[in-house]
Parts: structure tokens; C-alpha cells; sequence
């Protein structure tokens, strides 16, 4: 087995701003960490049906259901990837069942009204309950070892990641003894602990990266020492055309028009002195998009947590691209 930057992390968590790519993210990493046989949890809470989609198969139950095989080695096959949709009035019943032998705890719990209970009136219980489905996930084992290697979770955007994972202190004013405090706590010590990361995902423009650098400095200081920092996954890169530097140059105005209408005529081109204009319009364009690029790069080398670049997928995202997005991970060791 080679070396990755996550080894010993067991709960990959999956957050940034909307529309960053999370639920991309957070697939592609299960298919790399599914390799060499390996067996991933892919796991969503927002019910939003996000993976379903991703891997292009039926709405996802409150089951495991096996979803893909991960990315294949040159000497091995790859591992099997589960999904699981979690809600929290499915976790809350398996939680009953499972911890209080109370079977058919659904439908008596529907005709109290418990679920609005949980889902409205308490969402710090709403939290426990799925990061506890996590946590239990991370967990389990079967003849003495773990049934997943990994679990990856895609979750809530970063402006509500660190109350989400925090749930001690959200569930604390609701139970201070007794089952649900204990189960909080478990799941609490499982959060803390070096076998969960979370990672960021984002594009280089300037309000997901502002996002990633406030939920790493939440994490970092919530209470009890914090929540691990992962890797900080760049989305969406698209290639560079041209050097920095020559980028810098255009960017500031100083692409050369008049040697571009040359080129132009030389090459046999008609109207060579418009086409110039245009084509350092374009350039510059393209050169000032690049040059902010960079600085957002260099914002997100500050907290120091490895970056990792996935390729802007130009042909229409499908099982294919992600498979290209992992192969990414994969080969700059986040996986
Ligand atoms: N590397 C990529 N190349 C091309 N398209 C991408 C890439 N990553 C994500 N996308 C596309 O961008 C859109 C948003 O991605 P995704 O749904 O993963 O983001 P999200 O952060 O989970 O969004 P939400 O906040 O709505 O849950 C989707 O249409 C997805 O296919
Ligand atoms: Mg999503």
C-alpha cells in the first residue's frame, strides 16, 4: 500500500460553498479511496438526492446500496462504493430500535408527533442523528474489522458546517444525562478525533476561498481542540493558456497589438488589424481571470493544508469524469 496524505482517516468529510462542487467532491474521493479493493461509505444528509444523480442511478433509500467500484490499479481492482442517504427521522428510528429493542418505532412515533420534535423543534438532535449515522458507519465492524475502510460524507455548505459537526454543544441544553448525551458524546469523540478530516472544496474565485478560510478557522478553534483540517480540493481548474508571467504582462494592458496584426498578416489573414484588436481583448480578458486566479491560490496556501487541483470537466460531467476527478485525487496522494 503507498503512502496517501490521509492514511489513518476513516470519516472524510466533504464541505464548501454552494455550488463549489461538494457532492462532486465528495464522490470522486469515494472512487479513489475505494481502490485496491477497498470499501467506501458514500453518504449524503441534505436529502437531496445529489448523489443519485452523480452516478446516474434510482433515488437513493435509507439503505446501503452499492453504487459503484472504485478506481482500479494497474495490479488491482477496484473496491466496491455504497451510497446512503441519511435523514434524521430514519436515523432516529434506527437509532431506537437499535439502542432500545423498540421495534416498530416509527409508526408510534409518528402518531406522537416525535418526528416534528426532532426535525423542527430540536436541530441539534436533527445533527447528532445523522453525524451519529456517520459515526456508526466509521465504527461497525464485522468478525473484529471495520466494514468500511472509509466513509465519506458529503455535507452541509461551509457556513453551517461547524455547528453540524459541533453537536455536543448544540444537543448539551437538551440533554445533560442519559441515552441521547451519551450517544452525543460518542459521536463527539469519533468527530474529534484523527480519524476525521474535512476537506474543502472550492473554485478559485474569491468568495468560496473566503468560505474555506473561515470554516478552517472555525474548525480549528471550536472547543476540545478542534476538528481536523483536510485538504483544501481547487475545482473546476481549467489550464493556462500561457505563463504567469507573459499572463501578468497582458493583464496589464501591455499585450502587443501591433505585433499580433503582424503575425496575423503574415499568416495570410485579411483584416488583420481588427482581428488583432479582438483577439487582445480576449486575451487580456482571459489573462486578468488567470492572474486572480493566482492570488486566490496563494490565499489558500495560507492555512498551510495541502491543495489539490481537479480538472474542469469541458464535456459534460458523467461517470467518466469522475472516474478522472478520483484518477486527480488519487495521483497528487489525496487518496
Ligand atoms: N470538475 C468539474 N468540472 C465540470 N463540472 C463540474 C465539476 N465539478 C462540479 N461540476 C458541476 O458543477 C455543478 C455543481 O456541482 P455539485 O453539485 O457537486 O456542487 P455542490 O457544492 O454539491 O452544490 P450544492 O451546494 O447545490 O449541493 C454540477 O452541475 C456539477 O456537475
Ligand atoms: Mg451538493
Amino acid at each position: 500500500m503507498r503512502d496517501t496524505d490521509w492514511d489513518g482517516v476513516r470519516l472524510h468529510v466533504v464541505t464548501g460553498k454552494g455550488g463549489t462542487g461538494k457532492t462532486t467532491v465528495a464522490g470522486a474521493l469515494a472512487l479513489a479511496l475505494a481502490a485496491a479493493g477497498r470499501k467506501v461509505l458514500l453518504m449524503e444528509v441534505e436529502g437531496r438526492q445529489g448523489i443519485a444523480q452523480l452516478f446516474d442511478v434510482p433515488p437513493l433509500p435509507y439503505a446501503e446500496r452499492r453504487i459503484a467500484v472504485g478506481l482500479g490499479t494497474e495490479a488491482h481492482q477496484g473496491g466496491d462504493v455504497f451510497a446512503l442517504v441519511a435523514d434524521p427521522e430514519s436515523a432516529l428510528i434506527e437509532y431506537l430500535e437499535m439502542f432500545y429493542g423498540l421495534r416498530h418505532a416509527g409508526a408510534a412515533l409518528a402518531r406522537f408527533g416525535v418526528m416534528d420534535f426532532a426535525t423542527t423543534i430540536a436541530p441539534g438532535l436533527r445533527d447528532v442523528l445523522l453525524t451519529g449515522k456517520a459515526a456508526e458507519a466509521v465504527r461497525r465492524k464485522k468478525a473484529g474489522r471495520p466494514v468500511y475502510d472509509a466513509v465519506v460524507m458529503d455535507a452541509p455548505p461551509t457556513g453551517r458546517i461547524g455547528r453540524f459537526l459541533n453537536v455536543t454543544s448544540e444537543v448539551s441544553g437538551l440533554a445533560r444525562v442519559g441515552p441521547i448525551r451519551t450517544h452525543a458524546d460518542t459521536v463527539q469523540k469519533v468527530i474529534h478525533s484523527p480519524e476525521t478530516a474535512v476537506h474543502f472544496a472550492t473554485t478559485l474565485e474569491e468568495m468560496p476561498v473566503q468560505e474555506v478560510l473561515d470554516g478552517i478557522a472555525e474548525l480549528r478553534g471550536l472547543p476540545g481542540g478542534g476538528i481536523q483540517v483536510g485538504g483544501i480540493m481547487i475545482n473546476m481548474v481549467r489550464p493556462a493558456e500561457l505563463p504567469l508571467v507573459q499572463l501578468r504582462e497582458v493583464a496589464a494592458g501591455l499585450a502587443d497589438e501591433h505585433e499580433l496584426a503582424l503575425g496575423l498578416k503574415a499568416a495570410g489573414i485579411d483584416d488583420s488589424v481588427r482581428l488583432a484588436g479582438d483577439l487582445a481583448a480576449e486575451l487580456t480578458e482571459q489573462a486578468v481571470a488567470a492572474v486572480g486566479q493566482d492570488l486566490q491560490r496563494s490565499r489558500l496556501a495560507e492555512p498551510g493544508q495541502p491543495c489539490y487541483d481537479l480538472p474542469m470537466i469541458t464535456d459534460g460531467m458523467d461517470l467518466g469524469g469522475l472516474y478522472r476527478l478520483a484518477a486527480a485525487l488519487r495521483d497528487q496522494g489525496a487518496a
